[in-house]
């Protein structure tokens, strides 16, 4: 089988567990190893480069090597006639999972007026929400969203809800699905926690008019995609105390430029882009699965629905 890697970042270690776990692949990487274009069988790709998708006729398969499909669905000659899977593995999920309890945890704890106190030598004791009455909020109940909401479950925060396309049913978790039920599921979160997919109808969707449905005091954690918040609205209302504090992962602009206000910002805290990273080790045991499925032509696992948008 050929494999077409396409990405702006190095392949070595795609290349190295590649070649350890499907010894009889053919690893090529685009633009320099591509050879026959008609040879090619399989792409794997993570933000490809706008056109590079185009012009394999016999590919059966576009492989994203993360979870997020947008960069693909950004670029319009991309194909659409073969199916596009994205990457859902256990150990992806368990790190963003990580990532949502430890600031999740952190907003709860007020442990960023903890160090805000320790600045200023104050030794002052704030009253604390119980876990089982402080309410969390998930937008998106996919893989990442709904392991994050389980997690908090576990942990025993008593009131998880979860906004989400379609209704859900998860132990524990408060289901609110749709525009007309967003408002509803906003006024009753105080820590929002964003896994949702970046979409024509999720972009900006944390913004003046939502955040302003947040009660006062609430926190933000994004690890979903920068484009999903208005840096102007979150900064005003930031700056305006209407929201405590935001742990954010991704950003409109990544690197964050240099001058940007979230760096310097005493309630937000910027992690570069690392919530939870695709790891080859054990990502190339879940597309060894699927390249099976699809030989056997058994449905495939993380398969995008173009329609959707993800
Ligand atoms: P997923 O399984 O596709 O789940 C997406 C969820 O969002 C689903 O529950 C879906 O609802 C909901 N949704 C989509 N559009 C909606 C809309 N218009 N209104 C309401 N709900 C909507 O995605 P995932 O695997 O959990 O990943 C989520 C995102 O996390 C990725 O797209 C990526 O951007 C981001 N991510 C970031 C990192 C990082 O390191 N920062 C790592 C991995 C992923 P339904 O269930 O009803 O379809
Ligand atoms: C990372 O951002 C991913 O979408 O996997």
């Amino acid at each position: 089988m050929n494999l077409l890697y396409i990405s702006p970042e190095k392949p070595d270690i795609w290349r190295d567990e590649i070649a350890r776990q499907m010894p009889d692949a053919d690893f090529r990487v685009w633009p320099d190893e591509i050879g026959d274009p008609a040879e090619i069988d399989v792409i794997l790709c993570w933000r490809p480069p706008a056109d590079a998708l185009r012009g394999y006729p016999n590919a059966k398969l576009i492989y994203n090597l993360g979870a997020g499909i947008d960069a693909l669905m950004s670029d319009p000659t991309a194909p659409r006639d073969i199916p596009v899977v994205r990457l859902i593995d256990p150990l992806l999920t368990a790190g963003m999972t990580e990532y949502m309890v430890y600031w999740t945890l952190h907003f709860h704890r007020n442990f960023q007026r903890y160090a805000a106190q320790q600045k200023d030598h104050v030794w002052r004791s704030l009253p604390a929400a119980s876990t089982a009455g402080r309410r969390v909020g998930v937008l998106g109940l996919g893989e990442l969203g709904a392991a994050a909401a389980r997690a908090l479950v576990r942990l025993g925060f008593g009131a998880v809800a979860g906004w989400s396309r379609t209704p859900k049913t998860i132990d524990g978790v408060e289901s609110f699905s749709g525009a007309g039920d967003l408002k509803n599921f906003l006024g009753r979160t105080e820590i929002l926690l964003c896994l949702l997919p970046l979409t024509d109808e999720t972009r900006g969707i944390v913004n003046r008019d939502t955040l302003a449905a947040l009660p006062r005091g609430a926190c933000l954690i994004n690890a979903a995609r920068g484009a999903h918040v208005v840096d102007e609205d979150l900064l005003a209302a930031l700056d305006g105390g209407h929201i405590a504090g935001a742990a954010l992962d991704v950003f409109n602009a990544e690197p964050l430029p240099a001058d940007h206000p979230y760096w310097r910002h005493p309630r937000v805290y910027v992690t570069p882009h690392n919530a939870s990273l695709s790891i080859p080790e054990a990502a190339v045991g879940e597309i060894k699965s699927n390249l099976a499925r699809l030989s056997a032509g058994e449905p495939l696992l993380g398969r995008v629905d173009f329609d959707r948008g993800y």
